[in-house]
C-alpha cells in the first residue's frame, strides 16, 4: 500500500507538471496507439507508477460499442463521470491497443472545459494514457471525460475478442465476446481498470439485425438506426469493478427459466448446440436459489445469462449477470457427456455463481488478495453442489483440493496466499493453486474450527458489510470474529465487545483466541506445517516444522529453510478409546497433549480438515499399517485417504521409507470405498508411468503385472456400462482406463469390440459415456481407428465427445501422429487454440510424447506466449505440464538452459522456478527410491 501522505505528494507533483506545460498544450500529440512511450512535444507522461493515482475516481461509465463482425473491428465511445479529489490538469487511466481519436473533458453541466480536442499521451508499457486538461480540474468537482476510440477485435482470448464457430453445413460464423479479468477491460475501452475503482456502467451496443447483443444487465430499449443497424441499450449496472463488465454480439439461441425469487436465468449457446443447454439451466436456477438462501442476500440483478463461448482460454468467468464458459464447462449432452463431465459442469456453474457474491458484490481491494475471490468460490463449489446435487457425492473429492495445494506449497518456491502483485504478468500468475486450492483448504479448516454456524454467520456478515465495496483479509477475520450482534456481546459465547477483549477475540477451549494472528500464519506465510507426533507414556508429543519436498532433513540447507516458520495449527485427533474428535490448538514449535496410557492408536488431522502433514515417529506408522490391515473401517474413508496421501508425501520429503508407504497401501485390497482405493491405485499408477517414461522396461512390465494382479478383483468386477452411483461410475472410468493401458487382455478385447461396433455404426452407436474415452484410446492404436476418430472429431457437435476423442488421439504410439496433432493445435483450425495447452499436456503424458511435447514448447515458445500471454493459466500449465515428470539431471540441465534463453520472461515468472524445483525433487526421488521400488516389485512378483 502507498501511504496516504505519499499519494498527496505525488498528486501535487503531477499537478505541477500539468500547470508548467499548460501553455504548450494547444498542440495535441498525435493520438494513435503507436505513440512513443513518454515525452511528446513538451508534455511528458505525468505518472510513473503501475497503479493509477487515487485522486480521480470514476463514478459512471456511459459506454457505446459497435463491433463489426465483417471487418472484425470495433468503434466505441465512453463518457466517464469522474470525481476529482485534488486539483490537477491530468486524468490518467488505462488503455491498451486502442486508437484514440478524440478526448475531451466536460464540466458538470456538460459544457466543455476545453473546447478543443485534448492531448492524449500514451505509456504503453504501463497500459496507461494521460489526458491533459489546459484548465485545472478542481478538487471536489465532478466532470465528464469523453473519449472516442477504435481497434481490431482481438485475436486471442482477452479484451473484446473474436470467436468463430462452424455450422454443420460448414459455414463459419463470427461472434465478438469479452474476457477482462484481471487487466483486459482496458483493451475494450479506456477505463480505470483496477478492482477498487467501482462504478456503474450504462452500456449501448450497435449490431446488425441478424445478431443479438448481451451485457451484464438486460436490454431496456432497442432503437433502429439508419443502415440496417440496431442499438441495444442496457439498464445501468450496479456498482462494480471494470473486470466484471462483459458484452457479446452473436447469433446464439437460448433457453430460460425463472428462479423462485424472480431472476430470469438463460443459457446461450451456438444454435446447433442449443439442445445441450438444458442441464445447465436446471443447475443455474437451483444454484441461484441456494446461494440466495445460504448468503441470505438477494442476487441483485434481474437476470443471469450463462453463455458457452467457442473460443475461451480458461474454464469460465464470472462477469456479473453474464457469466461466460468454455463449451465443455456449460454444455451437457446426455449421450456423450460422462458423469465426470456432468460433475464438472455443475461445479463450474457453482463456482461462477458463488462469485456473484464473493468477488462481484464484495471484491478484494487488490489482486494480492485474489484468494478472497477464488479461494471462496472454489470452496463454495463444494458447499453448493453438496446441497443442490447430493447424488454427485462431491464431498468425496474435496480432499483433492488440499492435495493439489500440497503439491505446490511443499516446494520452496511457493508463495503466501496473499502476495504482492503489481505487473500484469504477476497479477495473472496470482490465479494459481495457492489462491484457489490452498485458499479453499484453509477456509475448510477455518469452517471446521469455528463450526459451520459461526463460519456461515461470519461470511454473511462480511458480504453484507462490504457489499458493493472492497475488502481485505483483515476485514474477513474481523467479520468472522464478530458473529453476534451488539446485544449478544454480554451473553458470552462467541461474542466480545471491543473493550471486553481484543478485536478478534474468540472463545476456544476456554481461552481467548486472536483469529487474525492465527489466520496470518496461513495466509501471510507460505508452506505447509509438518506435525511430528510421538508417544511418551500418557502423552502425545508434538513438534511442528515446515514441510518441504525439495529439502530433506539431512540436507545442509534444512535449518535455513525452516527458520522463522511457525503456524497456529487447529489440531484434531481421534483415538481408539473414544468416538469423539479431540481438538487442540498448537501455537508453539513443540507441545504435548494428555491422551492416556491405554490408547493404542491415534490418528491426527481427522478427515483432513487441517492444512498440515502428519508424521508418526518411532513405530507410529507400524501401528497405522496394522490398524488398516486389521480394522480399516475404524477410520473414516477420508482418514484412510489422508493416510495414504500423507505417507507418500513423507516418502518424497525423506521422512519415511518408500517400502513403508507401499506396505501401508497393502490393505487397499480390502478397501470398499472408491476414494482411498483410487488414492492407493493412483500412486502405483504414477510409478508405472514414471518408469515407463524413464525407459525401464523390465521394472515397468513387472509393475504393470503387479497392478493387474493386485487390483485384479476390482478390474474384473467392472461392467462396460453407465450404471451405478457416481462413485462407482468414476471408479469404473479410472480402473478400465488403466487396465487397457496396461494391456490387460479382457479389457482390450472388450474395448476393441465396442470400438468396432461404434465404427460400423458410423459413429451413431452410443458408447457408455464413462468408458467411451478408453474405447476410443484402444481404437486409436491402429491407423484406421485413429483416422476415423480424427474425422469424427472434425464434425462432432458434442464438445464432451471431442475432448474424449482428442485424448484418445494423443495416446497413439506413433510419433508422427503426435507431431501431426501438435501441428494442428498450433494452426488452430481443426484443433482450436483454446485446446492447445491441454493437447500439449496430454501428449507429454504419453511416454512416447514426453520429450516431443517439451521440444515443441521450446521451439514454439514465442508463438505460445503470444497466443496465451506470459502469466496465463495456459502458459503456466504448459511449463509445469511438460517439465513436471522430468526426473534426470540431463533433463534438468535442458530445462535450465531453455529458461536461460528466455531469461527476460523466465525471470518474471514464478512458474519457471516452480518447474525447476519440481524437476529437482523428482531427481532426488529417483535417486533415493527407484532401487527400493525395483526390489519391492521383484519381491511382490515372487
Ligand atoms: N475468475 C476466474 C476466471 C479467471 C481465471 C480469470 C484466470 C483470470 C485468470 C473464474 O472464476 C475461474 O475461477 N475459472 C476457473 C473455473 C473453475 C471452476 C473451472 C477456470 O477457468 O479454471
Ligand atoms: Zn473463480
Amino acid at each position: 500500500m502507498i501511504p496516504v501522505g505519499l499519494l498527496v505528494l505525488l498528486a501535487v507533483k503531477v499537478f505541477l507538471v500539468g500547470s508548467q506545460t499548460s501553455e504548450q498544450a494547444t498542440n495535441p500529440p498525435s493520438s494513435t496507439g503507436e505513440q512513443p512511450p513518454l515525452a511528446d512535444g513538451n508534455l511528458s507522461f505525468p505518472w510513473s507508477r503501475l497503479r493509477l493515482p487515487r485522486y480521480i475516481v470514476p463514478l459512471h461509465y456511459h459506454l457505446l460499442l459497435h463491433p463489426n463482425l465483417t471487418t472484425l473491428r470495433f468503434t466505441g465511445s465512453v463518457q466517464i463521470q469522474i470525481d476529482v479529489h485534488n486539483n490537477t490538469n491530468w486524468v490518467v487511466l488505462h488503455s491498451k491497443g486502442l486508437q484514440i481519436s478524440k478526448a475531451t473533458i466536460l464540466d458538470p453541466d456538460l459544457a466543455h472545459v476545453s473546447d478543443q480536442v485534448l492531448p492524449v499521451l500514451h505509456n504503453p508499457s504501463h497500459e496507461q494514457i494521460g489526458i491533459f486538461s489546459p484548465r485545472v480540474l478542481s478538487s471536489g468537482q465532478k466532470y465528464f471525460l469523453y473519449i472516442e476510440f477504435e481497434a481490431e477485435l482481438a485475436d486471442g482470448f482477452y479484451g473484446f475478442y473474436k470467436s468463430t464457430y462452424r455450422t454443420s453445413e460448414g459455414e463459419i460464423r463470427n461472434l465478438a465476446s469479452t474476457h477482462f479479468e484481471p487487466t483486459s477491460a482496458r483493451m475494450a475501452f479506456p477505463c480505470f481498470d483496477e478492482p477498487s475503482f467501482k462504478a456503474n456502467f450504462s452500456v449501448r451496443i450497435r449490431r446488425s439485425p441478424e445478431y443479438i447483443s448481451l451485457s451484464n444487465m438486460p436490454v431496456i430499449k432497442t432503437t433502429p438506426l439508419s443502415g440496417e443497424l440496431f442499438e441495444d441499450q442496457f439498464a445501468p449496472s450496479v456498482t462494480m469493478s471494470t473486470y466484471l463488465v462483459a458484452f457479446i454480439v452473436c447469433d446464439f439461441k437460448s433457453v430460460s427459466a425463472t428462479t423462485s425469487s424472480g431472476v430470469k436465468v438463460s443459457i446461450y449457446a451456438a444454435p446447433e448446440k442449443w439442445k445441450q443447454t438444458h442441464y445447465a439451466l436446471e443447475v443455474a436456477v437451483k444454484m441461484l436459489d441456494f446461494y440466495e438462501e445460504y448468503f441470505n442476500i438477494r442476487y441483485p440483478l434481474p437476470k443471469q445469462d450463462l453463455i458457452a463461448i467457442p473460443d475461451f482460454q480458461v474454464g469460465a468467468m464470472e462477469n456479473w449477470g453474464l457469466t461466460t464458459y468454455r463449451e465443455t464447462s456449460l454444455l451437457y449432452e446426455p449421450l456423450t457427456s460422462s458423469i465426470s463431465d456432468k460433475l464438472w459442469v455443475t461445479m463450474v456453474i457453482g463456482h461462477e455463481l458463488a462469485h456473484q457474491w464473493f468477488g462481484n458484490l464484495v471484491t478484494m481491494d487488490w489482486w494480492n488478495d485474489i484468494w478472497l475471490n477464488e479461494g471462496f468460490a472454489r470452496y463454495m463449489e463444494y458447499i453448493s453442489v453438496e446441497a443442490t446435487y447430493p447424488d454427485l457425492q462431491v464431498e468425496e473429492y474435496q480432499l483433492h483440493t488440499c492435495f493439489a495445494a500440497f503439491g505446490l506449497d511443499s516446494l520452496n518456491s511457493s508463495r503466501p496466499i496473499s502476495s504482492p502483485a503489481e505487473s500484469t504478468t504477476q497479477i495473472e500468475e496470482m490465479f494459481d493453486t495457492v489462491s484457489y486450492d490452498k485458499g479453499a483448504c484453509v477456509l475448510h479448516m477455518l469452517r471446521h474450527f469455528l463450526t459451520e454456524e459461526v463460519f456461515q454467520g461470519g461470511t454473511v456478515r462480511y458480504l453484507r458489510k462490504y457489499s458493493y465495496g472492497n475488502a481485505n483479509n483483515q476485514d474477513l477475520w474481523d467479520s468472522l470474529s464478530n458473529t453476534c450482534s451488539e446485544d449478544d456481546f454480554t451473553s458470552g459465547k462467541h461474542c466480545y465487545s471491543s473493550d471486553q477483549a481484543s478485536k478478534n477475540a474468540y472463545l476456544f477451549a476456554g481461552e481467548h483466541l486472536n483469529l487474525t494472528a492465527m489466520m496470518n500464519t496461513w495466509t501471510l506465510q507460505k508452506g505447509i506445517p509438518l506435525v511430528t507426533v510421538s508417544r511418551k507414556g500418557p502423552r502425545l508429543l508434538l513438534r511442528q516444522n515446515r514441510f518441504l519436498r525439495t529439502v530433506l532433513p539431512s540436507d545442509p540447507q534444512w535449518a535455513a529453510v525452516q527458520q522463522g516458520f511457525l503456524w497456529h495449527i487447529p489440531l484434531t485427533y481421534k483415538t481408539d478409546t473414544s468416538n469423539t474428535i479431540h481438538r487442540h490448538l498448537m501455537t508453539s514449535p513443540t507441545d504435548s497433549i494428555h491422551i492416556g496410557e491405554e490408547v493404542s492408536w491415534v490418528k491426527v488431522n481427522s478427515d483432513m480438515t487441517g492444512y498440515y502433514v502428519v508424521h508418526y515417529a518411532d513405530d507410529g506408522w507400524d501401528v497405522i499399517v496394522k490398524l488398516l490391515r486389521e480394522n480399516h473401517t475404524a477410520l473414516s474413508y477420508k482418514d484412510r485417504t489422508h493416510l495414504i496421501h500423507n505417507a507418500f508425501q513423507l516418502v518424497t520429503a525423506g521422512h519415511l521409507k518408500l517400502t513403508k508407504a507401499l506396505e501401508l497401501i497393502g490393505y487397499v485390497q480390502l478397501e470398499k470405498h472408491t476414494v482411498p482405493l483410487l488414492e492407493g491405485l493412483g500412486y502405483l499408477q504414477f510409478f508405472y508411468h514414471m518408469t515407463e517414461r524413464m525407459d525401464e522396461p523390465l521394472l515397468t512390465m513387472n509393475l504393470g503385472k503387479y497392478i493387474l494382479q493386485f487390483f485384479g478383483a476390482v478390474i474384473d468386477q467392472q461392467t462396460w456400462s453407465d450404471s451405478g452411483t457416481v462413485s462407482e461410475r468414476r471408479l469404473r472410468s479410472e480402473v478400465l482406463s488403466l487396465a487397457c493401458h496396461l494391456e490387460y487382455p479382457p479389457c482390450l478385447e472388450r474395448a476393441n469390440q465396442l470400438f468396432k461396433d461404434w465404427l460400423h455404426s458410423n459413429g451413431t452407436l452410443n458408447l457408455p459415456t464413462d468408458v467411451a474415452e478408453t474405447v476410443f484410446a484402444v481404437g486409436a492404436q491402429d491407423e484406421h481407428g485413429w483416422t476415423s476418430l480424427l474425422n469424427t472429431y472434425k464434425i462432432s457437435l458434442s464438445d464432451a465427445q471431442k475432448d474424449k476423442i482428442l485424448s484418445a488421439l494423443t495416446s497413439s504410439k506413433s510419433k508422427d501422429k503426435l507431431h501431426r496433432l501438435l501441428a494442428m493445435g498450433l494452426e488452430g483450425n481443426v484443433i482450436r487454440s483454446q485446446d492447445l495447452s491441454h493437447l500439449i499436456l496430454m501428449i507429454s503424458r504419453n511416454a512416447r510424447g514426453h520429450h516431443l511435447a517439451w521440444n515443441f514448447v521450446k521451439k514454439n515458445w514465442d508463438t505460445l506466449v503470444e497466443k496465451f500471454q506470459l502469466g496465463s493459466f495456459c502458459i503456466r500449465n504448459i511449463i509445469m505440464g511438460t517439465t513436471g515428470k522430468f526426473s534426470s539431471p540431463e533433463e534438468l540441465t535442458d530445462v535450465q538452459q531453455f529458461f536461460e534463453t528466455i531469461k527476460e520472461q523466465a525471470s518474471q515468472l514464478r512458474a519457471t522456478q516452480l518447474a525447476l524445483d519440481n524437476v529437482h525433487k523428482n531427481i532426488r526421488w529417483v535417486q533415493r527410491n527407484l532401487e527400493s521400488l525395483r526390489i519391492w516389485v521383484n519381491e511382490q512378483m515372487k
